[in-house]
């Protein structure tokens, strides 16, 4: 009998990785392969994602992985179904290696090519790890995007809200920096705030109460930035409650912009099926907290997919390919790579 069977490849940011999804004929799927390569210490020395660094990263790396990722799930590249590429949004030398690397692979096996959206990806996970029917809401947090969107189908999203500045892991990373804390910052904030005083400081909480549904980061960035610089030095407390006090406004935003999103979703589409996280911010305890009271007080269930499948990874990019592939969309070999590329 016929497998789906379905490559992935990542390489939009700082995280090398391929991956073997299989679909079944009931819409399900298995991950047989799934392997991921951080650079975080290839950039940790510069306090964040060095571009050139990160797309020679990925020219060393892409191939050993995806023998990795292919020997892993036990698969030939002969029984593929198609080859998937994150082809942007993203630091574009990564993209071009990522994606000539997959045009390669396609062309060799003669294969389908599916370059998939990044931001598609992230949106589609949940249907990989559980039966999720459309329509749902997206909370997509990352170092890069800040986004609240309707996914009615695929290839069918609608973009609810957005960061009008700094996406919110950027914001976390950028309060780590001028801390001191390490990169990446995210952690180490949500570390640092478990033992501070979220009410020491009174920090904004940007866009309370507005009736679109986007977010704006960089005024509270740089109340933090201000309070840290009346502190000379801030000591190990101050931090703690800075971190605190930070984390503190950024939940209270979030869950104030996310009601308003699910409402702007309910005018639409009716009651969304679910309310989804995904990206490394959705790692946070806090966030969850968070996420779980919006979801219960809009009536509806949160899904969070597994860390591992929050953050950059190649079986998303599988998985997007496999359902866009169950609809017969597949790419040309010309299909260009994008550093931008809206959902
Ligand atoms: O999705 P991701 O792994 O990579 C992309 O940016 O695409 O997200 C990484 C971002 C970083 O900005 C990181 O600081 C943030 O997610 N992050 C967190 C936490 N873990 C990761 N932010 C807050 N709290 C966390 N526990
Ligand atoms: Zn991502």
């Amino acid at each position: 009998d016929v497998r789906t069977l379905v490559l992935g490849i990542e390489t939009t940011c700082d995280e090398t990785a391929a991956a073997v999804v299989e679909r079944l004929d009931d819409g399900t799927a298995r991950i047989l392969s799934n392997v991921v390569r951080s650079q975080t210490e290839e950039h940790a020395i510069y306090g964040g994602v060095v571009p050139e660094i990160a797309a020679r990263a990925h020219v060393d790396l892409l191939d050993g992985i995806v023998d990795t990722a292919m020997k892993d799930a036990g698969v030939g590249f002969a029984q593929l179904s198609a080859v998937a590429a994150a082809a942007g949004p993203g630091l574009i030398g990564g993209v071009i290696v990522g994606l000539t690397t997959a045009k390669a692979i396609a062309m060799v096996h003669n294969t389908p090519l599916i370059a998939v959206n990044h931001l598609e990806a992230h949106a589609l996970t949940p249907r990989l790890t559980c039966a999720l029917a459309f329509p749902y809401c997206l909370f997509l947090a990352s170092g890069g995007h800040t986004q609240i969107v309707a996914v009615t189908g695929v290839g069918q999203y609608v973009r609810l809200g957005t960061t009008v500045d700094d996406a919110i892991g950027e914001a976390f990373d950028k309060v780590a920096k001028m801390l001191g804390l390490p990169y990446p910052g995210g952690p180490e904030v949500e570390r640092a705030a478990r033992g501070g005083n979220p009410a020491r400081f009174d920090l904004p909480r940007p866009m309370l109460g507005r009736d679109d549904a986007n977010f704006s980061l960089s005024g509270l960035k740089t109340a933090v930035r201000n309070e840290a610089a009346r502190l000379t030095p801030p000591d190990a407390q101050d931090i703690r409650d800075l971190c605190a006090s930070f984390q503190a406004a950024v939940l209270e935003s979030t869950a104030d912009r996310l009601s308003v999103g699910l409402k702007l979703f309910e005018a639409r589409f009716g009651a969304p099926r679910a309310l989804v996280a995904a990206g490394g911010v959705a790692a946070n305890q806090a966030i969850r907290g968070a996420l779980q009271d919006v979801a219960a007080k809009a009536e509806t269930t949160l899904i969070i997919p597994p860390p591992a499948l929050c953050t950059d990874n190649g079986a998303m990019i599988a998985w997007a390919g496999a359902e866009r592939l169950a609809l017969g969309l597949t790419d040309t070999m010309d299909t260009a790579p994008r550093a931008r590329w809206l959902l």
